[in-house]
């Protein structure tokens, strides 16, 4: 069942939500350090470049996808060298997730698609390794002052239980912070901002992909190594396995 409650409209996804007992229920704690955690950053960090591909599913059920760049775990993201942030306005470090995060912008099509369906599928391509990393989960807008209504309330919530907040941290701190790290060409060229608002545009938003399920998959056939989080004990427990998957 739980496959396919993503498909259901928002309203009706968030009953369920509620109602579930299965590994994703969203109160459920997490660890915020996985195994596959290691194995993944390791295979990222052996890139020059961090791009990937995010499938979302659209008004009319039909898959869309585009190429982002994951921009780290969520909360780990180190502040700018020369920040301009005052260090009183700063989050403490410390922060640590299995949440995936891409910076991005309310324009663009992912959000409205995400209101659809928070199901998502994020593949990475390691081409140093010749092996591709699968991430299943939900995906959600996190904004500047939680702007996005019903959606973000329950991102914010999944996010919450799997990441380690030292005390103070704050989510519009962790907003700002990646703000102040978009480089002029990529996300503020395609995206301009179009007020002044500040400290962050109205418009930016982070993306954040809360993991279900990863799927890592040989070189050259084999059965893939997977991860699925289970309910135990009132914890989430990731559970290695292998599948027939290519
Ligand atoms: C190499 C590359 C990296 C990109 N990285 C991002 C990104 O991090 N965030 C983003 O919103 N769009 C990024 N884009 C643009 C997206 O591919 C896409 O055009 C945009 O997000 C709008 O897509 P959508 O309307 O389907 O949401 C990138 C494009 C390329 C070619």
């Amino acid at each position: 069942m739980k496959a396919y409650i993503g498909l259901l409209p928002l309203a009706i996804q968030t009953f369920f939500s509620s109602n579930i007992t299965t590994s994703t229920r969203m109160t459920i704690q997490h660890p915020p350090n996985p195994a596959w955690k290691a194995p993944f950053a390791a295979a990222i960090s052996s890139q020059p470049v961090t791009f990937f591909q995010l499938a979302t599913v659209s008004e009319s059920l039909v898959p869309r996808c585009r190429t982002l760049t994951y921009a780290g775990f969520f909360g780990e993201t180190p502040y700018a060298g020369a920040s301009g942030i005052p260090a009183s306005e700063q989050n403490p470090s410390g922060a640590e997730s299995d949440v995936l995060l891409v910076a991005s912008d309310a324009r663009s099509s992912k959000f409205a698609q995400l209101q659809v369906s928070s199901s998502v599928e994020a593949v990475f391509f390691i081409a140093a390794q010749w092996t591709q990393f699968r991430v299943r989960g939900s995906a959600y807008p996190i904004s500047f002052g939680a702007r996005c209504g019903e959606l973000e309330r329950r991102g914010r919530e999944h996010v919450e239980a799997h990441m380690a907040r030292p005390d103070g941290w704050d989510w519009d701190k962790e907003i700002r912070k990646v703000w102040e790290r978009q480089d002029e060409k990529m996300m503020k060229s395609k995206f301009p901002a179009t007020t002044d608002e500040t400290p962050v545009p109205d418009d930016f938003r982070l993306l954040v992909i809360v993991p279900d399920e990863i799927l890592h998959l040989p070189p050259g056939g084999g059965p893939a190594t997977t991860w699925t989080a289970e309910a135990k004990n009132g914890t989430a427990e990731w559970i290695k396995g292998e599948a027939a998957e290519h």
